[in-house]
């Protein structure tokens, strides 16, 4: 589906993912709704808003008007190491009792350097970062820095399946910085339960010269599942869950329900978006506000676009301009439309714990004053230089559903049993994801970036900025490329964490 819009007067073409069709049809409805939300003056209760928000659990994702807005910003972990182009860090998991927002500390939390989500991993590009690690817990973990470039003893994989940092170990990672943008790091072992439990963090990677905005704003999405009654994170439920994905009934931003951030007019906000859910597909929009991506996964894009409502799949990041046109005293959710991860009319019927509706996940409120901007521009893109087509395949992946065994194959096998896939470096090489399930699935590569070029027999437009996990459509082919510059053994598998547990993973080698 292709939509025009225009943009500072020029027609830009957005591409929507054909499986979005759905979810761009109800925004159409939007700008009325957006109108009848301005004129009630925005309190953020208003049920005149003309947003639904009646399906989801009324003591949870509501943002409230009790919290003190936080001042726009994240902090870093700190740099041990004098040197300008050494990043040196101390890194520690262990148990934490943490609160997502619902005023009951969560028994099983984990946490890195004790917070939900952990420091932010901050160096430019260039840099060497040593990170010194050490396990807290009572588990065997790895871990694993989604979407960098690093080499493979590094990436966590080949730890998760030899040497696994054992509790009370340490562990040092080192790599150097050759990537810019918005990642994320993870635990990778038994990550359905590690994940959830708070192991994850950002990674800010900059350019050289790239100059602050006024609001550099990490925004880590996440959904836990808990008991109605404990309010504890609930235990591992039945295989059907396991294979349709848990869906969470708490929504949280920065690890907490109940987020509220202060903005002023004008101010030039960057947000940096990254779903570390388990299975949830996010689907965000701020009442009030366009949202401009002008980047993804692998830095920034060579043509910014403009849509209503943003889809983020679990593992992707989207970097995202919010012009603050509000005004002193005004505030604005931000809201969290409701994905379906199954095709409708298929064999499941797919239930959401928030509902149907649209879900309040955090709010924004206008302090007083305006702001004239710092005049941030957008650091340069890394642009491919395909001069023509690629034809040279590397691999056709197969996702199947296999009912019987709950569980979804790739290449008819699971983990560890997925037949290698080997391929050349520095070769520019075209790989087919086939899609013959009736889900999405986010599928992730490690160690090398990839182009998303047809989605479903779809060309994608040029400029879509680099990715490590693209989403595949239920009973869809998606095709991308990569000049496979990272050599080494890699794991690609679906971000659906019960998902990449249960074996819908496999290895490629990328050979020198
Ligand atoms: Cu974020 Cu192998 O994963
Ligand atoms: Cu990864
Ligand atoms: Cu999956």
């Amino acid at each position: 589906m292709t939509v025009d819009i225009t943009t500072a007067g020029a027609a830009l073409l957005v591409y929507q993912y054909a499986a979005h069709e759905v979810s761009m049809r109800s925004t159409l409805l939007l700008p009325l709704s957006l109108a009848a939300c301005m004129n009630a003056g925005m309190d953020g209760k208003d049920t005149a808003s003309g947003v639904d928000d009646s399906g989801g659990p009324d003591d949870t994702g509501d943002t409230g008007d009790s919290a003190t807005p936080e001042v726009c910003g994240y902090t870093p972990m700190p740099d041990l190491d004098a040197a300008p182009d050494v990043v040196e860090v101390d890194l520690t998991a262990s148990a934490l009792e943490w609160d997502p927002g619902t005023g009951v500390p969560l028994a099983a939390g984990m946490a890195f350097n004790g917070s939900v989500p952990g420091p932010v991993l901050e160096a430019k590009l260039g840099d060497t970062v040593k990170v010194h690690f050490t396990n807290d817990l009572d588990i065997e973990m790895t871990i694993h820095w989604h979407g960098l470039r690093v080499t493979p003893e590094m990436d966590g994989i080949m730890q998760m399946m030899g040497d696994p940092i054992e509790p009370g170990e340490s562990f040092e990672y080192e790599f150097p910085v050759v990537d810019t943008g918005f990642y994320w790091f993870h635990t990778h072992m038994d990550t359905a339960t590690t994940i959830e439990a708070g192991l994850y963090a950002p990674i800010l990677f900059h350019a050289p010269d790239e100059v602050a905005p006024d609001c550099d704003q990490p925004m880590v999405l996440d959904d836990l599942l808990l008991d109605e009654d404990t309010r504890q994170i609930a235990p591992p439920d039945t295989d059907m869950m396991q294979l349709m994905g848990r869906l969470g009934n708490v929504l949280m931003v920065n690890g907490r329900s109940d987020r509220s951030y202060a903005w002023t007019k004008g101010q030039t906000t960057l947000w940096r978006v990254v779903n570390a859910s388990n299975a949830r597909y996010w689907d965000l929009y701020l009442e009030g506000h366009q949202l401009t991506v002008v980047g993804t996964d692998g830095g920034f894009l060579a043509v910014p676009y403009s849509v209503d409502d943003l889809v983020v799949a679990p593992g992707e990041r989207y970097m995202v301009v919010v012009e603050a046109s509000g005004e002193p005293g005004e505030r604005y959710r931000l809201m969290n439309k409701r994905f379906q991860l199954h095709e409708e009319g298929g064999d499941m019927v797919e239930g959401d714990p928030m509902g149907d509706g649209d879900n309040p996940v955090a709010t924004v409120v206008y302090g007083e004053g305006e702001t004239t901007g710092t005049g941030w521009t957008q650091p340069a893109p890394d642009v491919p230089g395909w001069g023509a087509p690629v034809e040279n395949l590397g691999h056709h992946w197969l996702l199947e559903e296999d009912m019987m065994g709950g569980t979804v194959t790739i290449d008819g096998a699971t983990w560890p049993d997925v037949p290698m896939v080997d391929v050349a470096m520095n070769v520019d090489t075209m790989f087919e994801v086939e899609n013959a399930s009736e889900m999405h699935h986010p599928f992730h590569i490690h160690g090398n970036r990839f182009q998303v070029v047809d989605v479903g027999g779809e060309p994608v437009p040029a400029g879509q900025g680099w990715k490590d996990t693209f989403d595949i459509p239920p009973r869809t082919t998606v095709t991308v490329v990569s000049a496979l510059d990272n050599p080494g053994e890699w794991m690609y598998h679906c971000h659906i964490l019960e998902h990449a547990d249960d074996g819908m993973a496999g290895l490629m080698t990328v050979e020198e």
